[in-house]
């Protein structure tokens, strides 16, 4: 059998992890909003019409942050048509996404929803066909108390309190020329920087996300983080990371392999703030917000003969397999590793669309990646720590020499609990992990969590919602201060130790 060596040591550690990397995104797209958290005169909704099967799972998952209203949809939307008496809201066209917008859920049903959800909201705003007054107006809405024209807007649409929204974003894909009102990297540095300037003289306490490239391979990466940063290093706070897999060519050992991507994609752009830190001589780190990422391509072609203007569609309902939720485990594995740099990160998305959480008029379902999310987000909290792995690899035309394990070790002091978090690639053999647990030879085993299943392609539905679910593994042992875990071949595993 294959053997994977840890070597860990309680003094060497990556960083205390940022819970808001287990955030996730809502956009008004598909079904996400409505009928995936909205849906009033089911009788799963509440007096709101929020689905509360839907909030139910949005807290088991615990996701810290919500993006939202979009991506791309952002980038059209006005957000005064979503506030105020609901039957005086206009319908609108949405040219993201070729649908109609009702506008029946706005910022403050959003506002509402995310308490009832235990959450934050991160809010987008419109850089595409809109510019400084507009997200001026739309941050005094939202978090100035009382006495001024928004303020008072507000108060008089039955929210007396401010929002107090932390974390905006300064556009979405502005880098994309599918966007509307997509724009050069000069064009945008300078729109984002004087638009952040005033959105901080508003309100000091909030936290910007400039807008950086929308996938690694797009062609003015590089390029485009470092002429935007030239402009707004010192009125941002976050550049923005997105990026999405698919396996067209049913070639599962090159898409088990795409985290490497995601791992290059973060060390470059942290390479390039860092650039542009020492060319001005400052002594802010900018850091990242991996605020969309996920597997995304099961839906692309039956989104392609979509009828245009119709009112929440069937968009991107990818049905997630047995593989997807290997490299959403992985993928989790390299945003921990980068735990230093990487502070928010969104799984794309949440309900319906590209989602770990599905619903229909009959109920609301787990697919496969919904599982090693919430239990890394559950049992990922605390330090990461260094983790020199020595593990066998494979070729890969693609990327090369593929470690067959991916692996991170988070020490949770508060818990007094070490976590191990493992994906074995190898898809034809166990491979044996070994691991010196040095200072915390102490430690017992409390729990191996194994995700496995014979067929890569498995998935849950709602006739069959438990195809593909994590079960307690009895491969693993501590001895003498040593753990020897069995990963099982194509596998997630979390193994947890404590006192
Ligand atoms: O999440 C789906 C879409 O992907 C978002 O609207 C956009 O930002 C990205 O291209």
């Amino acid at each position: 059998m294959k053997q994977a060596k840890i070597i860990i040591d309680r003094d060497f550690q990556v960083s205390r992890i940022d819970k808001r990397i287990y955030g996730s995104f809502i956009e008004h797209l598909g079904r996400a909003v409505y009928q995936g958290i909205y849906q009033p005169g089911s009788p799963f909704s509440d007096e709101q019409g929020f689905r509360k099967d839907t909030l139910e799972l949005v807290k088991e998952l615990g996701v810290p942050v919500v993006r939202y209203p979009g991506g791309n949809f952002v980038s059209g939307y006005k957000w005064e048509d979503g506030v105020g008496p609901k039957e005086e809201r206009p319908k609108r066209i949405d040219l993201a996404w070729s649908v109609v917008e009702t506008n029946e859920v706005g910022l403050n049903e959003f506002a509402d929803w995310a308490k009832k959800a235990d959450t934050e909201v991160m809010m987008a705003i419109n850089l595409g066909t809109r510019g400084v007054a507009e997200a001026m107006e739309l941050l005094e809405y939202c978090n100035l108390d009382q006495g001024t024209h928004y303020s008072e807007l507000r108060k008089k649409h039955g929210y007396a309190k401010p929002h107090d929204i932390k974390l905006w974003c300064l556009g979405n894909e502005m880098d994309g020329p599918w966007q509307i009102g997509h724009k050069t990297a000069e064009e945008y540095g300078r729109l984002a920087n004087e638009t952040a300037k005033v959105l901080k003289g508003i309100d000091p306490s909030i936290e910007l996300v400039v807008c950086g490239s929308s996938y690694s391979t797009i062609p003015t990466f590089g390029a485009w983080e470092a002429t935007v940063l030239d402009h707004c290093y010192d009125s941002v706070d976050y550049v923005s990371m997105h990026t999405y897999y698919g396996d067209r060519e049913r070639d599962p050992e090159t898409f088990l392999a795409n985290n490497l991507d995601m791992d290059r994609f973060i060390t470059d752009v942290a390479n390039i703030c860092d650039f542009v830190k020492a060319k001005k001589h400052s002594n802010k780190t900018i850091h990242l917000s991996f605020d969309e990422w996920n597997v995304w391509y099961h839906s692309n072609e039956q989104d392609q003969a979509l009828e245009r203007w119709t009112q929440a569609p069937h968009q991107l309902e990818d049905v997630y397999d047995f593989q997807d939720a290997l490299l959403v485990g992985s993928m989790l594995i390299t945003l921990l590793r980068h735990a230093d740099r990487v502070k928010i990160a969104c799984l794309a998305q949440l309900v319906n669309v590209i989602a770990p959480i599905m619903t229909s008029d009959t109920g609301a379902w787990r697919q496969t990646t919904y599982y090693p999310f919430w239990l890394t987000g559950k049992y990922g909290r605390g330090l990461v720590l260094q983790t020199q792995v020595d593990v066998p690899t494979y070729e890969n035309k693609k990327y090369g020499q593929v470690p067959f394990v991916d692996c991170v070790v988070v020490y949770n002091d508060e818990a007094q609990e070490l976590v191990v978090f493992a994906v074995n690639k190898n898809l034809q053999e166990d491979i044996t992990l070994d691991m010196d647990l040095r200072q915390f030879g102490d430690y017992k085993l409390l729990e191996h969590v194994a995700m496995h299943h014979a067929d890569l392609y498995a998935v849950n539905t709602e006739a069959d919602p438990a195809q593909v679910v994590p079960t307690v593994s009895d491969k693993s042992s501590v001895e003498n201060g040593k753990l020897t875990a069995a990963l099982g071949k194509a596998s997630w595993n979390m193994i947890r130790l404590g006192k």
